[in-house]
Parts: structure tokens; sequence; C-alpha cells
């Protein structure tokens, strides 16, 4: 039976469920965990029975309800979407007032929006967080952006600023624990009350659509390497490793290294990379972001570029059928310098990823108008600086840059960003005018690159595409030498309208 007095309880015992409850458990609080199937929770029990907290097993929700101290705080790590709801509707008749439970998965934020107005409805609390880092992030330190009742979150607190992973309060830099599983001291953790109802969520949704591009702008690198210079995987693992000393410092990049230096256990001869097939999964968040900016009207193509490249090579039977039947250009090796071409890819990596950092931030500026959030862009960027998968060194400068100025309008605009992207974009046209010449599909190099300007350029040939809409749905159009909001209509029909003479 157990012991009347958890600190906090924790359904789902899948990896990420088992790794929090361990997680917290080693910063002393004593955790209730509950699975559905009894074996699991019996199994997690008997491999870990000295935790400096202790973990109590309860084998009903009763059970696991009556074990927890009040205010009840009641982590949810299940499958998100219909088996979420199952989890809180089973809860709700067992929980009293004031009670929290906090949704730690991948939910879609209005989802949490729902669930949060739901409960509060019936005196009970809900707290939507983001939990970013995988299996070792949760067990070690993870990226938590917690969103809801910021009374309930203040409730939640200390055990997330606990558990979250710790960066340096100056430098950003992620602190390491002593060993794995010695709980860190000192340093800010990586968890912020980010805002009410879904913003916690929202963040981490944004979060993986940055992922997605972050990881398919590193594979447009690792394949250009490849098709342009002909370097084994092994050979540009070392390009990365090296690209993880500078300004790309990340653990993208930093298991990227690792991943392309990776023997096949079965060959035994060939990198493993070589032997994957190549058809990526996505399990939605990517999706989500894309969405959230077709359906906000904010432009953030270089995300939707990465979901869609993720899509294309799901296609791979086709693309196989489609490669016999369509040519590009023929194959020719490149004839510049090795060195000079692997410093432009950098850039253009560099470059595309700064577009798409700005194209996330302005989904969460947009956002909070619509959701009516006031949202901390340095204090995001700066706890994804640790224990999160775009954990970054770059991130750093995006929290000076929102601490130079809070209100900025793009990224892009500030100075350092502006100085970085003006000093390399030379190299990053290079790349993206290459890889069209070269026949070798690069979609978030070319899509950030198309972003850059278009951003840049006072007049877009939108005016063109107004008088399309006008002629042929009398859509009507603005023009330059009157006030903005005052619309033209031209009887496009009528013979008679003036036409210039060529
Ligand atoms: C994280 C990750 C994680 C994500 C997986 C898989 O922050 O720890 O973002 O939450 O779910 O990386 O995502 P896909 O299957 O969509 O690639």
């Amino acid at each position: 039976m157990p012991k009347f007095h958890s600190d906090i309880g924790l359904i789902g015992l899948a990896v990420m469920g088992q790794n929090l409850a361990l997680n917290i458990a080693d910063h002393g609080f004593q955790v209730s965990v509950y699975n559905r199937t009894t074996e699991k929770t019996a199994k997690f029990l008997a491999g870990n029975p000295a935790t400096p907290g202790g973990l109590v097993g309860a084998t009903t929700l009763q059970e696991f309800v009556r074990s927890l101290t009040r205010p009840r705080r009641i982590i949810l790590l299940v499958q998100a979407g219909g088996p979420t709801d199952a989890v809180i509707d089973g809860l709700i008749p067992l929980l009293e007032q004031g009670d929290i439970i906090i949704d730690g998965g991948n939910a879609k934020w209005t989802d949490t929006i729902r669930r949060e107005k739901a409960l509060r409805e019936k005196g009970l609390r809900f707290i939507g967080s983001g939990v970013s880092g995988g299996e070792t992030g949760a067990r070690f330190g993870p990226a938590l952006m917690p969103g809801g009742d910021p009374a309930a979150y203040k409730e939640l607190e200390p055990i997330w600023n606990a558990i979250a992973a710790k960066v340096d309060a100056k430098t950003g830099r992620p602190i390491p624990g002593a060993a794995p599983g010695i709980p860190v001291s000192g340093g800010v953790p990586c968890a912020t009350y980010i805002g009410p109802d879904g913003a916690g969520h929202y963040v981490k949704m944004i979060h993986n659509g940055i992922e997605y591009g972050d990881m398919q702008m590193i594979c447009e690198a690792y394949y250009l390497i490849r098709s342009l210079l002909g370097l084994k995987a092994e050979e540009i693992g070392a390009v990365f490793a090296e690209w993880n000393k500078g300004v790309l410092d990340s653990y993208l990049i930093e298991i990227t290294a690792d991943i392309l230096q990776q023997k096949d256990p079965v060959t035994k001869s060939k990198a493993l990379v070589d032997v994957i097939l190549d058809t990526a999964g996505q399990k939605g968040t990517g999706k989500w972001t894309s969405v959230n900016a077709l359906d906000m009207g904010v432009p953030a193509p270089t995300v939707a570029e990465a979901v869609f490249a993720r899509c294309l090579s799901a296609l791979k039977e086709e693309r196989v059928a489609a490669a016999k039947i369509l040519k590009g250009p023929a194959k020719k090796k490149y004839r510049g310098a090795r060195t000079a071409l692997i410093q432009a890819i950098h850039d253009a990596l560099y470059c595309s990823k700064i577009c798409s950092y700005a194209q996330g931030f302005q989904l969460m500026r947009e956002a909070q108008k619509e959701y009516n959030w006031t949202l901390n862009f340095g204090a995001i960027a700066q706890i994804w600086r640790g224990g999160c998968i775009i954990r970054a060194g770059f991130l750093q400068k995006i929290t000076e840059a929102y601490g130079r100025n809070p209100r900025l309008a793009n990224l892009l605009l500030d100075p350092y960003f502006n100085k970085t992207v003006k000093g390399a974009q030379e190299n990053w046209r290079k790349v993206v005018a290459l890889a069209a010449q070269h026949g070798v599909a690069a979609p978030t190099f070319g899509s950030a690159l198309a972003y850059y300007d278009g951003y840049r350029t006072a007049r877009l040939p939108a005016n063109l595409l107004q008088a399309q809409r006008d002629y042929f749905g009398a859509h009507t159009y603005e023009r330059v030498d009157q006030p903005r909001g005052k619309f033209f209509h031209l009887d496009w029909p009528e013979p008679a309208r003036p036409q210039i003479q060529a």
C-alpha cells in the first residue's frame, strides 16, 4: 500500500514517462506512478528500487490519486489527442478543487486551450507543458515550456526548476552534470512560465517546427558536400565536428557528426547512414506549425519546406521510377576549391537557419496577438539553450537581440543578424545557385534565401498579382499614389479602356 504523501504523480510509463519520473525522484521528490498495464509499473519499480525521492506504484487510478498530497499535481505523459482526453476524463471524478493536471506530451495547443477551459469550469487546474530533449533530456534535464494558470504553475515551479537543464546565467552555456544522474547545482533552469492556456504547447510546437527546419538544412548541407565534392560519410562527419566548434555549435550538428562516423553493425564495412532508407517519418508537429502559419497568414516557408521535404522523401517508389525518366543536368564534379565550397555551405546553412528562426519567432509574435498572450522571446530563446533538441550557442544571440529590442519586428533586422547575413550572403547565393546548376534539391536553403530577398524588397510583383485578381474577379486594388485602404477597380471588359501603345 503506498504512503499517502507523494509530492507528484505521473501517468504513462512509456520511455518519456519513465525517464521524467526518475529525474523527478533524483531531485528528492516522491513520485507516484500509474500505467494502464500494471506489469509495466511493476517492472519499472523493480528496476529502480532506490531513488533519492522514492517511487510509489499504484495499480488503480483511485489508489494513485489517493497517494498524492494536495493540491494534487499529476503529470500526463500519454499519447496526444484522444488518449489524453480519456485519461483526463478518468481523473476528473477522482480529483478535488484546485488539483492540477500537467500535460507533458506534444499536445496541440488548441487542445490545451480547450482542456484548460473545461477543467477550469470544473474547479480544476491545467498546465500544458512542452517537454523537449527526448529520452536523455527527460532523464537528466529537459527544456520545459509550461503554460496555463500562473498560480497553478507556482505549485509546479519548484519541481520543474529542479529537473530542467541548467545554463549559465551570463553566457547561456549549458552546465553539464557532474556525472549522468547527478543533479546540476547552480545555473538558470531551462524552464520558464510561457503564458496562459495553450501558450506552452504552442511554443513547444514552434520549437519542433524549427527542429524540422534545422534537421532538413543539415541534411541539405551533408547532401551538397557529398554530391558536389564526393566526400565519404566519415569525412563529412569530420566537417560537421569542425563546424560544431564555431557559430553552428549545437546539439543537432554534434549528433550529425557522430552519426556520420557510425559504422553499420550489419555489413561492418559501410557507414550506417549509407544503409538507412531515405524516407523520413514525422509525427505532425512540423505540419501543425506550417498549417498554423498558413492560417495566420505568416510567411514561414522554410519550416513548411522542411515538412514537404519529408513528404517528398516518403515517395520512395515514385522517386525511384521518376529517376529513370526525368533528366537533370549532366553529372559533373565541382571544379572549385574544396575548402572554399565547404565554407560556402557552412555560410548557407547559417544564413538559412537565421531565416528559419526569424520565421518561428514571427509566428509566435502573431500568435500572441491572436490568443492574447504576452510572450517573452528572449526568455524563450534562453530556455532553448539547454536540454532541448534545438539547443545551440546561436540562441544566445537571439536572447541578446530581444534584450536590445523586445519589440524587434524580425530577427533579421537585429544588428548582429543583419551584419552576419550581409557578410555571408555571397556564399549563400553561390550555394543555392550551385545546387540548382548541379540538380541537387536544397529546398530549405533556397526557400530561406527567397524569404530573405522577399522580406528586404520594398516593391514586390504583387502589383501585377492584384491587377490579375481585379481582371478576372473584380477584387480591386490599392494605388501607390493614394492612401492605404482606398480600393479601385478597372472595367477590364470595357473595349475603350486606355491601353499603353508599344
Ligand atoms: C523534442 C522533440 C520531440 C519530437 C520528436 C519526434 O523536443 O524532444 O521535438 O518532442 O516529438 O523529435 O518528432 P517527429 O517524429 O515529428 O520528427
